[in-house]
């Protein structure tokens, strides 16, 4: 079926570059002179219908700036198949064809159930700061979170050193550790907890207690949110029951890491996954999220999106040892 009006969406968490992915999607369907339209609000839109008819023009100036034009939302209605079913028949209102996701794992759950459903043809292409998306090297936005919490790290390093104080800085990322370990070993951590490595907690241990003979008081510990000890407030209350007297301060990246103008990086990978998320679905392409892998554009089936996680890679676990001293 040749397509004539496509439809794009943001949905899950934002992230730095979705804008420029909605900019390069609707660019591509302009450029093959066919409709573009874009739901508000990730699937929540889709089945109340916020849905409006986009120009080249309507996405000037957004490729720089971060959030998403769009909006976002995780919507648990369309979980159920009352919600997906008033969301297919607002695509039907619109005639709409098809449609792109920008968004993570659970964006792509979604449109493989809604295909299960309704058959609507959809891509994917991966916006999510965490980086754990089977299918591409790296994830719309993790290259501007990194450079965020490199950004803050950098700084805290200068009190840490200043005052000899040891620093515990919580990042974000879900279950996954990608997040803690590029920032951590960007910025020469002393310690980088992930929950893609177990053995840890005993290494900070015995690291402190070594820094404690050369009077290397200073340290920072980048500690990934979904690591098995629990965050910040965890590591720093364990870190207490060996060392009572540790001159210790604790800080929450949080939110920052998701916002902020996209790093070159991120806007390339953006606008090449979102033109080719097009080109694919113009192709007969569907059920697949656009990725980057070694530099070329992958497809990979979301069944396989869903089930797989992306390890990270053994030399980068070995550095997390090797050059934290
Ligand atoms: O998936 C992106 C992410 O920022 C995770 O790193 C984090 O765990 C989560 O979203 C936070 O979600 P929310 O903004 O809904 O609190």
């Amino acid at each position: 079926m040749q397509m004539k009006n496509i439809a794009v969406l943001t949905s899950g968490g934002d992230s730095p570059g979705m804008n420029a992915c909605v900019r390069a999607v609707v660019r591509t369907i302009k450029y093959h002179g066919l409709n573009a339209y874009g739901i508000m609000r990730g699937y929540q839109g889709m089945i109340e219908g916020d849905i409006v008819e986009l120009q080249s023009r309507d996405v000037s100036n957004i490729l720089q700036r971060g959030g998403t034009i769009l909006k976002t939302a995780r919507s648990k209605e369309f979980l159920t198949i009352q919600g997906r079913q008033k969301a297919f028949d607002n695509l039907q209102k619109h005639n709409i064809d098809g449609f792109v996701v920008i968004g993570g794992d659970g964006s792509c759950r979604g449109a493989l159930q809604f295909y299960k459903d309704f058959n609507v043809p959809s891509m994917a292409t991966p916006g999510t700061i965490d980086n754990d998306l089977a299918g591409s090297d790296f994830t719309i936005g993790f290259d501007t979170a990194i450079n965020t919490a490199v950004d803050a790290i950098d700084k805290i390093r200068d009190t840490a050193d200043s005052h000899n104080r040891l620093f515990i800085v919580e990042v974000m990322g879900r279950d996954a550790g990608y997040i803690a370990l590029h920032s951590g070993l960007a910025c020469g951590a002393e310690n980088i907890l992930i929950p893609e490595r177990k053995e840890s907690m005993q290494e900070v241990i015995e690291r402190i207690a070594d820094n404690n003979k050369r009077q290397k008081l200073m340290s920072i510990i980048v500690v990934a949110e979904g690591d098995e000890m629990g965050g910040a407030h965890h590591v720093d209350k364990y870190l207490k029951e060996f060392y009572p007297n540790l001159d210790s301060r604790i800080s929450i990246l949080g939110h920052i890491q998701r916002g902020g103008s996209p790093t070159c990086a991120d806007r390339i990978l953006a606008s090449r996954t979102g033109y080719a998320a097009v080109e694919g679905l113009l192709n007969g392409r569907s059920q697949a999220m656009v990725g980057v892998i070694n530099n070329e554009i992958a497809y990979t089936p979301f069944d396989e999106v869903v089930k797989l996680t992306q390890p990270i890679k053994a030399d980068m676990m070995e550095m997390i040892k090797v050059l934290s001293v």
